[in-house]
């Protein structure tokens, strides 16, 4: 299927976390297309931040589909919670449990949309075989676990390659970038063929005031 127009998911690792709810209620506001959740268990990557109990506070803040990144192992345990606090994408890493396609079919079963996330050593022969039962794509751009960190440039051809086997199959299929994204990259990931782009420091720098202002320069 075609590459759709860019949909901005702000990543709110780089929110106030004194005030998640006010900030995720601002970038709405602000015009995000979606609600990125970084979920980190200090075992799989080296940080500790949001749990199931916190999205489910957070979800009546946006009517924007929430985005959840679990970056925890293993995971098939702490699906079904991210999926009754409100997640509408739960994408995971294929590093994080033994069998990616049973885990894929957990969180379908559990009517959620599926995404398969690529650390930037990862191959895309992970993702081949299990292209055509997912909703998501998202191409690492930093090596997971904190904001504020540069983008990865070899990653670029990962997006390109990925977007010509999203076409040759011909299904809807979203093709997410996370890590590093300013307005710079932003272009370079959608002339790659991104159609969905995390941001956090660029989003969330300078304050509420910039944040329309921000996503907006995102788009290109
Ligand atoms: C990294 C996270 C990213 C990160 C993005 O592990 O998955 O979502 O917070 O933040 P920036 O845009 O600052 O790189
Ligand atoms: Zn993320």
């Amino acid at each position: 299927m075609p590459q759709q127009p860019v949909r901005i998911a702000p990543s709110i690792l780089s929110a106030d976390f004194a005030a998640l709810g006010q900030e995720i209620e601002a970038v709405t506001e602000a015009g995000a297309d979606w609600i990125h959740v970084d979920v980190m268990d200090n075992h799989f990557v080296p940080n500790l931040t949001i749990g199931p109990m916190v999205v489910k506070a957070l979800r009546k803040h946006s009517p924007r589909p929430f985005d959840v990144h679990l970056m925890v192992t293993p995971v098939d345990p702490l699906v079904p919670a991210f999926a009754e606090a409100g997640a509408d994408t739960i994408s995971f890493h294929p590093e994080a449990g033994a069998h990616p396609h049973r885990t894929i079919q957990l969180i379908k079963s559990l009517g959620k949309r599926a995404g398969l996330v690529l650390n930037p050593a990862t191959p895309l022969a992970v993702v081949e075989p299990v292209l055509g039962d997912l909703d998501l794509v998202l191409v690492m751009s930093v090596n997971p676990g904190f904001g504020g960190q540069a983008f990865i440039d070899s990653q670029l051809a990962k997006i390109a390659a990925l977007r010509r086997m999203i076409d040759a199959l011909g299904r809807q299929i979203d093709l997410e970038v996370d890590g590093g994204v300013n307005p710079e990259k932003a272009k370079r990931c959608i002339e790659a063929g991104a159609d969905a782009l995390v941001a956090g420091t660029a989003v969330f720098g300078g304050g509420p005031g910039r944040y329309a202002a921000n996503i907006k320069a995102l788009r290109g």
